[in-house]
């Protein structure tokens, strides 16, 4: 139920249903009342609370509204809620950069001059957020209750799935050259490790993968793009492009996606055999020479699953992105793109031979062509 302008004792909050947003500048101030315009606008329901700060016990479901110093001594306290707007002092690109550098828990900066209408887009983003953590956790418990009794897992195991497969869904439908990406690069990135564990000759005849590992790289890579929530559609098209083509802040705001990925995977108690998951999806940007982010893991230090799944995720971003600016381009030439990377040192050519040898890449034309293609396995 909305209670909005509710100044209410945070102590005795309960918290029901949709996140709370708490307004840490005052009821009369232009922010407070364009956030509470902006929620009133918005047909959630939610709670909003002035001039308050979240308690501990509320960090799970708190969207918090505030300018810089106030949220850094949310910090400082060591309160972390699950989002925060920042309001920036001035429309500056260097303070949104910053901002948005410094706490991934930033979803959303808010620069001046501010509006209905900039206000709402950010607390929709901020709520969407949060649900969609929270809703995660949740299939996630159920799931690991279900694996302790020792009953079958699977009919839970298939709602957490289409939950994340409707959560990726949710975030790729704000760009359609996206639709469908995460599923494509889970999909290949399962055939190819499995392809790598079953080498009986070359650099992987020692290496076996197992099924626990398989199924890991299957939800990382389901939700290795997960952080892209909080991109703003027209930065979501720009993904793809070159970095060097885009403005620093809009590339530094790109490249938070990965560090909210992990975060966003870090909440979700993954049940044992699934753990690790996010450590694979957080290093999908690394590079074998060091130039990767977001940190500039070298070599080794990114693991096997990870190296395979960022070949999958750049094959399937060259060949099926079909934009007004920019074609799709045939297998032939991604994995020539590929063998590129390979040279100048970013991607591992071993795996590349595998993705090659295995006729991994041709797997999903042959899978777009079976019946029932499309869901998830
Ligand atoms: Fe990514
Ligand atoms: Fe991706």
């Amino acid at each position: 139920m909305r209670s909005a302008g509710l100044t209410g004792s945070l102590g005795s909050l309960r918290f029901m249903g949709g996140p709370t947003v708490f307004c840490m500048f005052p009821r009369s101030s232009i922010e407070g009342r364009l956030v509470r315009d902006a929620l009133d606008s918005m047909d959630d329901s939610l709670d909003l609370i002035f001039s308050g700060s979240p308690g501990a016990a509320s960090v799970g479901s708190a969207v918090v509204v505030g300018d810089l110093s106030s949220l850094t001594a949310l910090a400082g306290g060591g309160v972390e809620p699950a989002a925060l707007v920042p309001v920036l002092p001035a429309a500056d690109a260097t303070g949104l950069a910053a901002a948005l550098l410094e706490d991934p828990g930033v979803v959303w900066a808010l620069a001046p001059p501010l509006d209905l209408m900039k206000v709402r887009a950010a607390l929709r983003h901020a709520v969407r957020w949060v649900r969609l953590t929270g809703e995660a956790r949740t299939m996630s418990e159920r799931l690991g209750r279900r694996l302790q009794s020792g009953k079958e897992p699977s009919p839970t195991e298939r709602m957490f799935e289409g939950l994340a497969g409707a959560a990726v869904a949710e975030i790729e439908s704000r760009d359609p050259a996206t639709a469908g990406h995460s599923a494509r690069v889970a999909f290949l990135s399962v055939e190819l490790a499995e392809a790598i564990g079953a080498a009986r000759r070359g650099p992987f005849a020692d290496v076996r993968i197992s099924r626990e590992e398989i199924r890991e790289l299957h939800y990382a890579a389901l939700l290795h793009d997960v952080g892209k929530i909080a991109l703003p559609g027209s930065l979501l098209a720009k993904c793809e492009r070159p970095r060097a083509d885009l403005p620093d802040v809009e590339r530094l705001e790109i490249e938070a996606h990965v560090e909210r990925t992990r975060r966003f995977l870090a909440r979700i108690p993954w049940v044992a055999g699934l753990s690790g998951v996010p450590a694979i999806a957080y290093a999908h940007h690394e590079r074998l020479d060091g130039s990767g982010y977001p940190r500039g893991l070298k070599g080794l230090e990114i693991p096997l699953l990870s190296r395979a799944m960022t070949i999958c995720d750049i094959f399937d971003a060259a060949t099926s992105r079909d934009r007004p600016d920019r074609r799709a381009v045939s297998a032939e030439r991604a994995l020539a793109i590929l063998r590129d990377e390979v040279k100048d040192g970013k991607l591992d050519g071993d795996i590349l031979q595998v993705f090659v040898e295995a006729r991994v890449f041709e797997r999903l034309a042959a899978r777009a062509r079976q019946p029932g293609a499309g869901s998830m396995s």
